[in-house]
């Protein structure tokens, strides 16, 4: 299915709480893989179904490990771990130095996350411009998105590393907005990335919810799901899910059916019931 690369250029805008926020409300199966070659974070952010510590050997590492000898698409699921609430993910490194050893697998990673039959995979790839050769792995991408905050360093960045993406996949920004300017900020950050670049596809928002953003390290349950944050990713998930092939073949729909930038979260409405959302499980090979 589909593979979305997420990535930043400085700063810690929230790249990590966004991949793991979309894949919460994604709208079909989903991994979200940990691919920042700096290490990864969710170990120390979220536990497993079984409320325990996940398994900081089990996931990119160990996946580099057994693929050698080259990497299937089907390796992939025996290396993954299930958050509590359900989400799919492969954990990633656990310190930068491992990186250097594997500058060999992010091109196949990305080959193998694009033949993935089951799932979409949202790939966490961190701050851009330390470690060249994850753009081996955006390059495979459908679509890549850089998350910026609306500051104007931030977004003057950004602008720069948009011209050093590499030139395949489709590009989209989006800004993590104060919500009591959200829609002033988004529009402020497209003028300045289109007036600079015709090849952003298009300029989304994610609400800035410390409140949710704290919520979501811990227990998934009603007050995250109608937290600002989620609210926002669910309209976010949906316009990014739309710009991806749905099964291995399958074009996204033409001129990408994305629905017009939702007026901010202030009308964003919560889920009917406030439940704890289920997420979309995949199956699973070899299971
Ligand atoms: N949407 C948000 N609203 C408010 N705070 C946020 C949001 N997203 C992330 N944060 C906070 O910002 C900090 C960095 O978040 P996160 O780890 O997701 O960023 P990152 O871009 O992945 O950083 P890094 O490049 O270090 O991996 C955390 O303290 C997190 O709680
Ligand atoms: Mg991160």
């Amino acid at each position: 299915m589909g593979l979305i690369a997420l990535a930043a250029d400085k700063g810690a805008p929230g790249v990590t709480t966004a991949a793991t926020a979309l894949g919460a409300v994604w709208p079909r199966p989903v991994l979200v893989a940990e691919c920042d070659p700096a290490g990864g974070d969710l170990v120390y952010r979220l536990p497993g179904e079984d409320g325990r510590m996940l398994d900081p050997d089990r996931g990119l590492l160990s996946l580099g490990a057994t693929a050698r000898r080259g990497l299937h698409p089907e390796q992939i699921f025996a290396h993954t771990q299930r958050l509590v609430g359900g989400l799919d993910v492969l954990t990633g490194l656990t310190h930068a130095e491992q990186a250097t050893g594997l500058a060999w697998l992010w091109g196949p990673l990305g080959r193998a996350f694009a033949a993935l039959p089951q799932a979409d995979v949202l790939a966490d790839c961190g701050r851009l411009g330390g470690h060249p050769q994850i753009n081996d792995l955006i390059a495979e991408a459908d679509l890549v998105v850089l998350f910026t905050r609306a500051s104007l360093d931030h977004v003057a960045h950004l602008r720069e590393r948009l011209a050093l993406l590499p030139r395949g996949p489709e590009r989209g920004v989006v800004v993590i907005a104060d919500p009591r300017s959200y829609r002033p900020s988004i529009d402020e950050v497209r003028r300045i990335v289109t007036a600079a670049s015709d090849r952003v596809a298009f300029v989304g928002g994610l609400a800035h919810d410390p409140k949710g953003a704290e919520l979501l390290r811990g227990q998934w349950g009603g007050r995250l799901d109608r937290s600002l944050l989620i609210r926002t990713a669910r309209e976010l998930a949906g316009r990014l899910a739309a710009r991806v092939p749905a099964a291995p073949g399958t074009a996204a729909p033409a001129g990408a059916a994305e629905p017009a930038e939702p007026a901010g979260p202030q009308t964003a409405r919560p889920a009917a019931d406030g439940a704890a959302v289920p997420r979309p499980r995949p199956a699973r090979e070899g299971r």
